[in-house]
């Protein structure tokens, strides 16, 4: 099938990869000159495991292309994803102002008989309201559908969660757009859901919503195991073998950050203001989070007394490992908290550090070594857990350190590695020092 997909973000990029992959020819365009030149010669924006490698396979293939132009893209494709940004607005809605754009491109390109789906995370409603936007801008009456298709994968691990998803939302009032786009998807050989428009859109919210509150439940938990003398670990292990529970999503620690949960949850908080329902419980989701972005330096400041001219060495500032992503992340409150109380803060990140100074500039200093970062500090924090911070040589980092304090926000550190350690003072998240 001829595919072209609108945004070469995470989803639309590993998107077109993939469909490009089981054998479809795919275009993807995108405003950004230089983004599109940079993947036209195999450069790709982001860090992404597996994604170089099949991005530079299925361009030599012939199977992949990259181009800013909407006419060249639009006109010969069957079907056109719709893969760019919503962020979020000031008052927590999802800013649909790339996907406004989009559509006044299709609009004016847009061949007979395509189907177009819409994969950005969008608000119920949202799919007819651009499909209506569509056929405003096209020159003369065109007869086309629009199908929603929510996506599921995680950064990180996008080419497997997209290879070998759990699920393929499909939804539409059209019959032949949903066989269509099951044939697409087809070589996936993944079990599909086909429902109608409405409902699509609103599995995509209701499930990010929900992991955020397996998250902010299991935070809470933890906060309630450290006042009892309890362990989150044993707690979550034991609740996660009932398999109406599940043991996905019940790892305790500072709190979810990155470009969806966050502002999914409050988007779907949003949408149910709008309709006169009282969704109250999602304020706690938030609140928790809040909270547990902040428990690093509380734990801190509880240790120190005061954390003034302190040295803090930051492991880890991407949201979660395996991305160089910065939005969203704990590391950027943290920095900012620690720097409001007169701390100084030394960060080492395998791959985030570049996206980091976009965000913090020069106000914390960067390391391009755990070394580096722990020399003569008075406390560690570990923020994210790559496998570099689980396999660390503890003693040496705390033979450098001024004090052998490590405050680890994501239980990474085995019991047998600080037992073998010895002389670590050793603060986790939810269980007992
Ligand atoms: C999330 C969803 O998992 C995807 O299914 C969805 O497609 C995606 O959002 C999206 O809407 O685009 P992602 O944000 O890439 O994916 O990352 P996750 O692996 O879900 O982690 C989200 C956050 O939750 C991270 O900050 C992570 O550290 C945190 N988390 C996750 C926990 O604190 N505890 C856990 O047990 C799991």
């Amino acid at each position: 099938m001829k595919i072209a997909i609108l945004g070469t973000g995470y989803v639309g990029l590993t998107t077109g990869i993939c469909l490009s992959e089981i054998g479809h020819y795919v275009t993807c365009i995108d405003i950004n000159e230089q983004k599109i030149k940079n993947l036209q010669v195999g450069i790709s924006p982001i860090y992404e495991p597996g994604l170089d490698e099949l991005l530079v396979k299925n361009a030599l293939e012939e199977r992949l292309f990259f181009t800013s132009s909407f006419s060249e893209g639009l006109e010969s494709a069957e079907i056109i994803i719709i893969a760019v940004g919503t962020p979020q607005r000031n008052d927590g809605a999802a800013d649909l102002s790339y996907l406004e754009g989009a559509a006044v491109h299709i609009g004016t390109h847009i061949q007979p008989n395509t189907v177009v789906v819409i994969k950005s995370t969008v608000p119920v409603g949202t799919n007819e309201y651009i499909k209506d936007l569509i056929q405003k801008n096209c020159p003369k009456e065109i007869s086309f559908e629009i199908v929603s298709n929510p996506e599921f994968l995680r950064q990180g691990s996008a080419i497997k969660d997209t290879m070998k998803a759990d699920r393929i939302v499909i939804g539409s009032e059209n019959e032949q757009a949903r066989e269509k786009i099951k044939e697409m998807y087809k070589p996936l050989n993944v079990p599909f859901i086909m429902t109608n428009i409405r409902s699509a859109e609103m599995i995509k919210y209701a499930s990010n919503a929900f992991l955020a509150s397996k998250i902010s439940y299991i935070n809470e938990i933890s906060n309630l195991c450290e006042a009892v003398g309890a362990n989150v670990e044993d707690v979550a292990k034991g609740m996660g073998k009932d398999f109406r529970i599940g043991e996905a999503f019940l790892h305790a620690g500072i709190g979810y950050g990155g470009s969806c949960f966050p502002k999914d949850v409050k988007a779907l908080l949003y949408t149910a203001k709008l309709n006169g329902v009282n969704f109250g419980f999602l304020n706690e989701v938030i609140a928790i989070n809040d909270h547990q972005h902040e428990l690093l330096v509380e734990k801190a400041l509880k240790r120190f007394g005061s954390l003034a001219g302190k040295k803090i060495a930051l492991l880890g500032l991407s949201f979660k490992p395996e991305t160089d992503d910065m939005r969203e992340a704990p590391s950027i409150k943290i920095s900012r908290a620690l720097l409001s109380l007169g701390a100084k803060v030394s960060a080492y990140d395998p791959v985030a550090i570049e996206n980091a100074k976009h965000i913090l500039g020069e106000t914390i200093e960067y390391s391009s070594s755990v070394k580096e970062a722990v020399n003569n500090a008075d406390a560690v924090f570990i923020v994210t857990e790559w496998n570099e911070f689980k396999e660390l040589d503890l003693k040496s980092v705390t033979e450098s350190m001024k004090n052998p304090i490590i405050f680890d926000g994501r239980n990474c550190i085995l019991d047998s590695k600080l037992r073998d350690c010895g002389t670590v003072e050793y603060y986790p998240i939810g269980k007992p020092s």
